[in-house]
């Protein structure tokens, strides 16, 4: 199935499970791998047998940019790593940094008055990325990239697409000196560039900030006494960086795609945010009484889940179902298809937030929805995304009508992360 696979992963894996249902044995390149997209299956891989799975060698090129980081690593490094940065997300924590988050989100709908008043178009996935990068670099890095940010945003997308081109590539083909795979080195180097300089930075002033980068500083391990090296150092904040701003700043992005397309519900949407944030400025205690943009933020994150697949290793046989899953093949768990099955999710193409009230949520199997993964490797800024995004898409929604400009055939397009394709166009319409 490589050329298929390559050429189109999402309807490649759709197709698998539309013809043969919840487990399907694929050869993909070198690999034996199974699409797994019964809910009991994938809490099975996911969570109570998760200690006889890695993450699959497919992970080897996102290894080439942001190194052994928690999305990464494994064993005894990985439960180090997460119990260290834990903290940073705990729910005081997050009560916290809510305002950053709504002064980042203050400056972009600020900035988008002269805009709005201008009638022109904004490139509204820029315009995502651009605010939950500040977010990011601002709560867990007490910093922002000011210069800097120039070059994440020009050198991310390399990076990005890079590693989605080559999942399947050989090493040797990452290796050669094409004028890809420098421009990739290239574009790393820089980003290696910006992460120093903030670990730099903090090592120069000294501050001890309440935040993710003096808990991984100040850290030793409990029986050595050693601190992080840089390298480790590195490949942590890259991590944090990339994952917590992108798929974030996709979710909004599919967001205000799905909702352009119901402007009732987005109206309703703008009633929700007059209501709760009542021309306050917004807290966390409002982030929980925002029900309506939570159920449809909940709903883009199923037809458009950022982290559209991912995989695992079998380490032992194990047993799904009536099958034996042998050691050294794959398990495929692509969010993207199973939140379009249709025996979970009844005309699962339909955007319909209703589908996560908590009495319809509380009769479905827990693992039919996965925008963050699920077991011990879940996402570890699961709550942290969701309350930046609820924050973000109800003051905006507050202050403007977010209008995709006509004539765009918008796909997605999975690299690592499902980007609409080529982008999104859009107006905004100031409401009165
Ligand atoms: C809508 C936004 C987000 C989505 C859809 C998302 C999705 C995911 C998924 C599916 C995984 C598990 C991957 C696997 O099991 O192979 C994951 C892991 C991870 N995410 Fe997120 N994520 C989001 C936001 C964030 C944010 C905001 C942060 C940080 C502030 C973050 C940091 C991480 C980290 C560090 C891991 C690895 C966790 C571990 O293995 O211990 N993510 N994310």
């Amino acid at each position: 199935m490589l050329p298929q696979v390559r050429s189109n992963p999402l309807r490649t894996f759709l197709a698998a499970a539309d013809r043969h249902g919840d487990l399907v044995h694929l050869k993909i390149g070198p690999y034996h791998g199974y699409l797994t997209c019964d809910p009991e299956a994938i809490k099975h891989v996911l969570r109570t047998n998760h200690r006889n799975y890695h993450k699959s060698p497919i992970y080897a090129r996102l290894k080439d940019a942001i190194g052994e980081g928690l999305v990464t690593s494994e064993d005894a490094l990985w439960l180090r790593q997460r119990r260290l940065a834990a903290p940073a997300f705990h729910r005081e924590r997050l009560v916290a940094m809510v305002d950053a988050m709504v002064e980042a989100i203050e400056r972009t709908v600020d900035r988008w008055e002269a805009v709005a008043a201008r009638g022109e178009e904004i490139d509204l996935v820029a315009e995502m990325t651009d605010l939950t990068q500040r977010v990011i670099v601002r709560t867990m890095f007490s910093t922002d990239l000011s210069a800097a940010a120039e070059i994440v945003n020009r050198t991310w997308p390399i990076v990005n697409r890079r590693i989605g081109e080559t999942f399947w590539a050989t090493k040797l083909e990452t290796r050669l000196p094409l004028p890809a795979n420098l421009r990739f080195r290239r574009a790393l180097a820089d980003l290696d560039a910006v992460v120093y300089g903030i670990i730099d930075e903090r090592r120069r002033s000294g501050a001890d900030e309440p935040d993710l980068l003096s808990m991984f500083l100040g850290a030793r391990d409990e029986e050595t006494g050693e601190r992080m090296n840089d390298r480790q150092l590195r490949d942590e904040l890259m991590t944090m960086l990339l994952a917590g701003h992108e798929t974030t700043s996709l979710a909004l992005s599919w967001t205000w795609f799905l909702l352009s397309s119901r402007p009732e519900v987005d109206e309703r949407i703008a009633e929700e945010a007059r209501a709760v944030l009542a021309g306050r400025r917004a807290s966390f205690a409002d982030v929980e009484r925002l029900e309506l943009t939570r159920m449809v933020f909940q709903e883009a994150l199923r037809l458009y889940p950022p982290a559209w697949g991912f995989s695992r290793l079998a380490l032992a046989d194990d047993r799904l179902g009536d099958y034996t899953i042998p050691a050294g093949s794959l398990v495929y768990i692509v969010p993207f298809v199973v939140h379009r099955r249709p025996s979970l999710w009844p005309d699962p193409e339909r955007f319909d937030p209703q589908r996560f009230t908590a009495e319809r949520v509380a009769a479905r199997a827990q693992f039919a929805y996965l925008p963050f993964g699920g077991g011990p490797r879940q996402c570890i800024g699961n709550q942290f995304a969701t309350v930046e995004a609820l924050l973000a898409i109800s003051m905006i929604a507050r202050r403007y009508r977010v209008r995709l400009a006509p004539g765009q055939r918008i796909e997605p397009q999975p690299l690592i992360t499902l980007r609409p394709s080529p982008g999104i166009r859009a107006t905004l319409e100031a409401r009165s």
